[in-house]
């Protein structure tokens, strides 16, 4: 957008996946590539807001004139936000974070062992930073959202996540196979705590970022800016 309808604002955006280690050489991450995070750290800024991209595993280049702090676990990635977050407008949780982390962490590489079995891996779960974000907001009238990934049942899933999160608005994308993870284009409703739901059609991802952003604007609290 040509207008600076974020001018004054500080929002916080996460992107990309986490990657929770085993040992120094192994670890269980996701396939999210970041792009839908930083357009909507590119179009915040391009929007004229002072952005903070707490970025876990991505190749994409640092979007420019935005403040990127790089992160590599769960607990790094809510240490991060929780940080940018006490002085953001909005926050954006776009980043696929692990719902689990290994529960032990080997500090020397596991090695196979002849004649025996793996040890299985087990796991723990980590903090839900979306929902802390929500329930404990760092000042009155701070915007939170969330993204949701669904295979099935995607809007009736979506809606019982925005209420057990507690978020303003939740984006709801479909994936499978061939949808949403590393392509340039996403199809998604976003749906709003109070109520409405806003389709998106399918499309790039800055697209879908701006509307993210028309509908966080006039959420704002005014007496912050
Ligand atoms: O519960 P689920 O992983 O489907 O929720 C997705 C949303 O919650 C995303 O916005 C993601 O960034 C956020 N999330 C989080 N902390 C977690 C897991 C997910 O903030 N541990």
């Amino acid at each position: 957008a040509a207008v600076a309808d974020l001018a004054g604002r500080h929002v916080v955006v996460s992107a990309g996946g986490t990657r929770e280690p085993l040992d120094p050489v192994r670890y269980l991450g996701n396939r999210s590539s970041g792009k839908q995070g930083y357009a909507l750290a590119a179009t915040a800024a391009a929007r004229g807001a002072r952005v903070t991209l707490v970025a876990g595993n991505t190749e994409l280049p640092d979007p420019v004139g935005v403040d990127v702090v790089p992160v590599g676990t769960a607990r790094q990635l809510r240490e991060a936000v929780l940080k940018a977050a006490a002085d953001a407008d909005a926050v954006v949780m776009a980043a696929a974070v692990a719902d689990f982390r290994p529960a032990v962490y080997t500090t020397a590489k596991i090695k196979k062992v002849e004649g025996r079995e793996p040890e299985p891996i087990v796991l723990v779960r980590n903090p839900d930073i979306l929902a802390e974000l929500s329930a404990d907001r760092a000042r009155p009238g701070q915007v939170v959202v969330g993204f949701a990934a669904e295979t099935d049942d995607v809007l009736a899933n979506g809606r019982a996540k925005l209420a057990r999160k507690g978020c303003d608005l939740l984006v709801v994308n479909e994936v499978g196979e061939h949808k949403a993870f590393g392509s340039a284009e996403n199809e998604a409703v976003i749906l709003a705590a109070d109520g409405t739901e806003t389709p998106v059609p399918y499309g790039p991802k800055e697209a879908l970022a701006d509307t993210v952003w028309d509908l966080v604007g006039p959420r704002l609290a005014e007496n912050h800016r």
